[in-house]
């Protein structure tokens, strides 16, 4: 890690960093709304986090209700020295019912991986690819250091390529054992945005 990355006014880069205010927005469009998560959204979190198509595609591990407050406790900061990663909900634009998560793992300011997960009653309704787009975009916009975001797919998870497909991702390469769920290290077809893509 560069000293520069250290030392980088993170904090001043990112909406995330502001306090909590009544309006938890990040931004909205593609018919939805991109907000900080609250505790209002645990059991939601727990919810998903259970469900056998995420745990099949993603983390095997199912949060507990203790466990989605703390999630949410650790994501509200959001950029934190030690995590830079933002979870974000995935609402409405005009109602507050949650649809899915969608989080931005930054390796280095220049570089993250972004993961989604769909509550399944919202399944196969765009909102998957809406909430790709417009996170995607959003990033660019607001961390000016950003060039590639990378998504990991298992092989064989079909919906989220199609996902990664239609928000513009172009897919690159396998990378093996890349992925840690659990305690398992599995492959994953990585599809990337860069910045010249918008
Ligand atoms: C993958 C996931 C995020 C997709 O969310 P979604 O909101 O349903 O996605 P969208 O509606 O935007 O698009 C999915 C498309 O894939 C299609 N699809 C669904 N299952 C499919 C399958 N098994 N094979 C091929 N296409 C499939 C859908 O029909 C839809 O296309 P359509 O609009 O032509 O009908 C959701 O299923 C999910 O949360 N899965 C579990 C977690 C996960 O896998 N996350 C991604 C990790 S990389």
């Amino acid at each position: 890690m560069s000293k520069a990355w250290e030392n980088s006014s993170r904090d001043s880069l990112l909406p995330m960093s502001e306090p909590l205010t009544a309006d938890l927005t990040l931004v909205s469009g593609e018919g939805l709304r991109l907000r900080r998560l609250t505790e209002v959204d645990a059991p939601d979190l727990a919810r998903i986090s259970a469900d056998d198509e995420v745990r099949r595609w993603s983390d095997p591990r199912a949060l507990t209700f203790e466990q989605a407050v703390e999630v949410i406790d650790n994501a509200k900061p959001a950029w934190k020295p030690s995590g830079q990663s933002w979870l974000l909900a995935i609402t409405g634009e005009t109602d507050d019912t949650l649809r899915g998560t969608i989080g931005l793992d930054f390796e280095t300011p220049d570089r993250a991986t972004v993961g989604y997960r769909i509550l399944p009653e919202w399944r196969g309704q765009g909102v998957a690819t809406a909430a790709l787009k417009l996170v995607s975009a959003w990033a660019f916009e607001t961390v000016l250091e950003l060039v590639r975001l990378e998504a990991w797919i298992v092989p064989g998870n079909d919906a989220s390529v199609v996902v990664a497909e239609r928000a513009g991702y172009t897919r690159e390469s396998i990378a093996r054992s890349r992925c840690r769920f659990g305690d398992e290290h599995v492959d994953v077809i990585v599809y990337a945005f860069v910045r010249d893509d918008l």
